[in-house]
């Protein structure tokens, strides 16, 4: 199911430091009906590259198996659609200094890798300025897209892939791959096929969690199977060294609890990089990186500790607890507690795909948004879309629970 990983994806480096231990947990999206047989279990470990300071799972557990029936999809939310616009403004802002939806009659290509179920691409739908693209595996997802007019490639993007698809003169001025990056285990070929589908002039946008903000939020919660890599700038700086690309330009954002956007240039491009690369690398110390990880560990610990005594207490108290948003996180959250439904009797999440699921590794139901209403109190296990979520339901007479950076009772 997983094969053990000794060598740095980046740098290629041999030497490495454990970093965080979550045990032996289940695929975080494995999301099944009760009964049904779950994808496995496997060690969910952090170890970082003595060399270039990349922290990255210590197994790799094959994609057949994280990937096949595929539950994640694109966030629908008012924060993400926010979002989206801003990348968007961001990205086009480096196409010719003016504003994708702006550029008159020149048709933009824009290439989308990992496209889930088009939402982001759909965006340009109706702009006759923007050709869209996207590359997606997941069959479900690839449909969805479709069905939305979302040109899509059902395929993994790779090195084969990119060669068939750049042979018919494809070339795209855009390509932007999203929280997809860290997912992937072979990363020289990854970037190796992004030459065959770009040109001098292409500006490569990957957008991944930032590791940093990782520690700011005490979000070891970003630590499953999926997530191979956490993302540091000085292992991307590695990585590009004897490739095509170099890095331009990096960009921060509040998505996902914290991301950052690295905008990549082929050699040949002529500009400067922005400045923001070299502050953040001056910013990522090793030994600082090292530290910081055994911070969040003691940081897991602690609020783990302060949640269950919470919980306890509240099942004395005879009050009904939820967890809010059955995200990937979610799984991780109440796996690292060991919580069951005694704890948590329910999350509650609207996305069609986790309906009548248990949460993994739990014997916890994902419910309609709808019962929140039966509960006392509800754990924001979606964190990261707090400001919305309450928004959306600030007619609930129970309390929010704000399970990071600190335990809180809101
Ligand atoms: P994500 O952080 O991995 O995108 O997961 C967020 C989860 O929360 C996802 O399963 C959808 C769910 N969710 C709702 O059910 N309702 C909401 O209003 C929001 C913002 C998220
Ligand atoms: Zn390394």
């Amino acid at each position: 199911m997983y094969h053990r990983h000794t060598k740095c994806r980046a740098c290629q480096g041999t030497e490495f430091t454990d970093a965080l231990d979550l045990g032996v947990q289940p695929l975080a999206n494995d999301f099944r009906h009760p009964g049904e047989e779950c994808a496995g279990m496997a060690p969910l470990k952090v170890i970082l590259c003595n060399r270039c300071g990349l922290a990255q799972l210590s197994v790799t557990v094959r994609p057949e198996i994280l990937y096949s029936r595929y539950s994640y999809v694109t966030s629908k939310s008012e924060t993400m659609n926010e979002h989206f616009k801003t990348i968007i403004s961001d990205i086009a802002m480096k196409i010719k200094g003016v504003p994708l939806m702006h550029v008159g009659r020149i048709k933009i290509k824009v290439l989308e890798i990992g496209s889930n179920d088009g939402t982001f691409l759909s965006q340009f739908n109706g702009d006759v300025t923007t050709e869209v693209m996207g590359f997606e595996p997941a069959n479900n997802l690839a449909d969805i897209a479709h069905e939305k007019g979302v040109r899509t490639i059902n395929r993994l993007f790779d090195e084969p892939n990119a060669v068939e698809l750049g042979a018919t003169g494809y070339r795209a001025d855009v390509i932007v791959a999203r929280h997809v990056f860290c997912h992937v285990d072979d990363w020289q070929g990854f970037i190796h096929a992004l030459e065959f589908v770009s040109h001098k002039d292409t500006l490569v946008f990957i957008e991944v969690p930032y590791v940093v903000d990782m520690f700011k939020n005490n979000s070891f919660d970003q630590v499953y199977h999926e997530h191979l890599s956490y993302m540091n700038l000085l292992a991307m700086q590695h990585l590009l060294a004897e490739t095509k690309f170099k890095p331009h330009k990096v960009i921060h954002y509040e998505i996902h609890g914290g991301s950052v956007g690295i905008m990549l240039r082929r050699r040949e491009w002529e500009g400067e990089a922005d400045a923001s690369v070299d502050l953040t690398i001056a910013a990522e110390d090793i030994g600082y990186l090292k530290y910081k990880w055994e911070c969040l560990g003691k940081a897991m610990q602690k609020n783990c500790g302060d949640l269950m005594k919470l919980l306890a207490s509240l099942r004395v108290a005879g009050k009904t607890v939820c967890g809010f948003g059955a995200s990937a996180k979610a799984t991780v959250w109440l796996n690292a507690m060991r919580a069951s439904k005694r704890d948590i009797a329910f999350v509650c999440d609207s996305t069609a795909q986790k309906k009548k699921c248990l949460v993994p590794g739990t014997d916890i139901p994902v419910v309609p948004e709808s019962e929140l209403a039966k509960a006392d109190y509800a754990i924001l296990t979606a964190w990261n879309f707090q400001v919305e979520i309450r928004e959306k339901h600030r007619d609930f007479k129970g309390r929010w629970v704000l399970p990071c950076p600190e335990v809180k009772v809101l």
